[in-house]
């Protein structure tokens, strides 16, 4: 479907991951980000270790920071994630005794509770559950998903918009940009919260990608749309193209039409009205600096990438 050009859109907002530890500790890591990026993601800065590293006791101070600098440069944050499977704090994975699932239910609650509410104004969308289906399209084990079973996903989305009702609430997912048994049942997911009246906004595809094997403009334009039939918003949340060896001009070139791929598809969706890619240059990415996933080299150059990106939000 190609819908922007026929309506009045706002443009799509180019944003990344940031760690704030690097903000005032890498040179020219702060600058890269501001001129560069219209919005950020805290890549870890926000996960539930960092945030309740005790039960009960919250230590917001960093992400504080992070989410004022923000503020204060009028660039809109995505909270990043209230209920993920992975970097949880040592008293959720490894208590002392077992939890039951009404205690488990309570913690969930109000961690998804007391962060919306802590940010109320200052964090306009989080992404509230993270990677819930497996690539067979099962449930992946979590301790949420083993103590409390499936109904955790919508308690996430109930105490989220407790804490900040004007929030936009996000599905953020993993590996569903193809089509694939994962993609179905993230559909049959929303299709099901949207039915019983759940308060979800949107859908993230995060869009760790591959060079030698990334998602075509006829598979985007698919699962954008299975999702916007829905009625909810989506997003490329956690974009990056890795590269397989030496970044030859080939390579880079190849790499910049993935990254095309995914801007263009974003720009043709009225639905899509954000790409996040997961950092800010080479030398940081999650994947290894050798992945050379991102937009901006290891000295802050924008690579081919880069244009590429601007093009496909613009629609040119
Ligand atoms: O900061 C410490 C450092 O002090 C320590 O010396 C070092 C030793 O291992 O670890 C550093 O922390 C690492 C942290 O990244 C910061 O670099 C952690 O070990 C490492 O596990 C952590 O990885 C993060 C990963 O999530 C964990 O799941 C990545 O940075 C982060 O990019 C990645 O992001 C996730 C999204 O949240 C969800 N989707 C998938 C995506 C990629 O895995």
């Amino acid at each position: 479907t190609v819908d922007r050009v026929d309506v009045v859109a706002p443009p799509v907002l180019l944003a990344a991951a940031v760690r704030g530890d690097l903000l005032d500790a890498v040179p020219g890591y702060r600058s890269a980000f501001l001129r560069t990026f219209g919005g950020l993601t805290p890549e870890n800065g926000q996960k539930m270790d960092v945030l309740q590293p005790t039960w009960g006791s919250y230590a917001w101070a960093a992400s504080d920071r992070l989410v004022r600098f923000a503020n204060e440069q009028r660039l809109p944050v995505r909270g990043h994630p209230l209920v993920y499977w992975d970097q949880l704090p040592r008293w959720i994975t490894r208590p002392w005794v077992p939890w039951t699932r009404a205690e488990l239910r309570a913690v969930l609650r109000g961690h998804a509770y007391a962060t919306t509410r802590r940010y109320r104004g200052r964090i306009d969308r989080w992404d509230v559950v993270n990677e819930v289906l497996d690539w067979t399209g099962r449930r992946r084990p979590s301790v949420w998903q083993n103590v409390i079973g499936d109904g955790y996903v919508e308690d996430a989305f109930r105490a989220a918009h407790a804490g900040d009702p004007g929030a936009r609430l996000v599905y953020n997912e993993t590996g569903i940009e193809f089509p694939s048994p994962q993609q179905d049942a993230a559909v049959r997911l929303v299709a099901d919260l949207r039915s019983r009246g759940v308060p979800i906004d949107g859908v993230g595809l995060q869009g760790h990608l591959d060079v030698d094997g990334p998602p075509s403009s006829e598979d985007l334009d698919a699962v954008i749309s299975r999702f916007a039939a829905l009625g909810v918003g989506v997003e490329f949340t956690e974009v990056d193209v890795s590269l397989p060896g030496r970044p030859t001009t080939d390579v880079l070139a190849r790499q910049a039409a993935a990254y095309a791929t995914v801007a263009d598809a974003c720009w043709r969706h009225v639905a899509c009205d954000r790409m996040t890619v997961w950092g800010i240059g080479d030398d940081h990415g999650w994947r290894g600096r050798d992945a050379r996933a991102l937009v901006l080299d290891s000295g802050y150059r924008g690579k081919p990438a880069l244009t590429a990106v601007r093009e496909g939000l613009a629609g040119e």
